[in-house]
């Protein structure tokens, strides 16, 4: 077991030499994670778990190991074979696997909390109740284990309330009925019908919230705690927030729907809490915290806590990265992260997530796309790989559910906003949907102040 003291010493950190990298994950975060890898020049080689993403392909080298709970003896052996100085984890279920537990030693850091720190996400029957304890604001909900006893309390209530299968259920578990009998059919879905396996063992019964809801994501090291700009998710498929919810049609970063009161309450009742409450627990948390926060009239309240950057937020994140982000993720993972500096691009980004046919529930792959390169060709705009695949003769196909991430960077949020769908509307696709109104409202406020 890596010992703070030990993870500090090590020579990534202390160092100004090249360090070798292992990217974990395989979707549009991961790559955009990994484009800001290869930008460091801390950077010596970085490899790569899922070149079967074309993007993530062309700026590392294959492990040829799978990414396996299992199996991760594998990745360890590859990392000691690569001398990989730095591991850094994109998704929560290797994380919620123990991944940093097992691929930390003396000489190796990952950046991403440890099996412990992922209860965060992993657990939201765990989390709620850490956030009681530490009297953090959060949706009042009740945990259940026995499906007629969260019926009856779900019943009981004069308003629909939400319903969480308590374990990682990639992002499905969570149901905002209507009405009671819909909140009623998804108790029994989660928990009689088990749609998620084991995730809907437990359940959490919560208060229903309104308000504008927005996404704050914080690097820590277990003590210090650095804000990242604010972000906006856009969580529905269709515009006007409407249709199923998906992982994210679309960001935007910052967002201003925070103003620096409300960024400096979610630090002050929030963020800081919750590293308290992990430290007091005995839990060494290292890496993103994120915080799915709705604004509601008695303050920012919490939704859900990741334990990663979300997808698209990281993406519209990365883009306005200037500083080092190896030299930051290190200091995150050395306890250093008072020490450093982070610059941004003073420059709003937009992300518009192009989607497959079918998405969320049945995406269609094998769906050939045109004009990458033409939507690369503009000016700041870069062009993530979410669910591609390349075939033999070179042509990109769709290969799953969010295909490519247009992200681009304006004077202003309205000019992003403009570059983006002037990207994504070079790039083609059979049944390619995607939101139209990304950003939309914030540009246009911001364009009439
Ligand atoms: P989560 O995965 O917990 O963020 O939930 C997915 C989505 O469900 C969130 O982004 C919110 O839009 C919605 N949601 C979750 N919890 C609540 C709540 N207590 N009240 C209203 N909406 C919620
Ligand atoms: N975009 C939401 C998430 O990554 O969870």
């Amino acid at each position: 077991m890596t010992t703070p003291e030990a993870a500090s010493s090590t020579a990534a950190a202390n160092t100004a030499a090249p360090v070798n990298v292992l990217l974990v994950g395989g979707g549009g975060r991961e790559h955009a994670l990994g484009a800001a890898i290869s930008r460091s020049p801390r950077l010596g080689k970085l490899f790569i778990t899922h070149p079967e993403n074309p993007g993530l392909a062309a700026l590392g080298t294959p492990v040829g190991v799978p990414v396996s709970g299992a199996e991760v003896y594998r990745l360890e052996q590859v990392c000691d074979r690569e001398r990989i100085g730095l591991v850094v984890v994109g998704p929560e279920g290797p994380l919620a696997e123990g991944f940093a537990d097992k691929l930390a030693t003396p000489d190796r850091l990952v950046f991403g909390p440890r099996k412990d720190g992922a209860l965060l996400e992993s657990d939201k029957a765990w989390c709620k109740t850490l956030l009681r304890e530490a009297s953090v604001p959060t949706a009042e909900g009740r945990e259940f284990t026995d499906s007629e006893n969260a019926l009856a309390y779900a019943t009981s209530r004069a308003e629909p309330p939400v319903i969480k299968a308590s374990g990682l259920a990639a992002g499905k578990g969570v149901f905002v009925p209507e009405s009671i009998k819909e909140a009623s059919d998804a108790i029994r879905l989660i928990m009689d019908e088990r749609a998620f396996g084991d995730a809907g063992k437990k359940i959490l019964v919560e208060e229903r919230l309104t308000g504008r809801e927005v996404s704050v994501l914080a690097i820590t090291d277990g003590r210090s705690i650095l804000v990242l700009p604010p972000c906006q998710d856009h969580k529905r498929l269709f515009d006007n927030d409407i249709g199923p919810n998906t992982g994210g049609m679309g960001a935007f970063c910052p967002s201003d729907v925070i103003d620096d009161a409300t960024m400096s309450c979610i630090e002050r009742e929030v963020l800081v809490p919750t590293v308290d409450a992990l430290k007091r627990d005995g839990i060494d948390y290292r890496g993103v915290l994120y915080a799915g926060l709705m604004l509601t009239h008695a303050g920012p309240k919490v939704l859900e806590f990741n334990v990663r950057f979300g997808d698209p937020e990281c993406q519209a994140l990365m883009v306005r990265l200037r500083s080092d982000v190896i030299e930051l993720m290190l200091a995150a993972c050395t306890r250093k992260l008072d020490k450093i500096e982070v610059e941004w691009d003073p420059r709003p980004s937009v992300c518009v997530v192009l989607a497959s046919e079918g998405y969320p529930s049945k995406p269609r792959k094998g769906t050939p796309i045109e004009g990458i390169e033409d939507a690369e060709a503009l000016e700041d705009v870069t062009v993530f790989h979410a669910g591609t695949a390349q075939l033999r003769t070179g042509e990109i196909v769709t290969a799953g559910g969010r295909v490519l991430n247009v992200v681009a960077l304006g004077e202003t949020l309205a000019e992003a906003r403009e570059r983006a769908y002037d990207a994504a509307g070079r790039i083609r696709f059979e049944g390619m949907q995607f939101r139209s109104d990304i950003a939309a409202q914030t540009a246009a406020a911001s364009s009439r102040r």
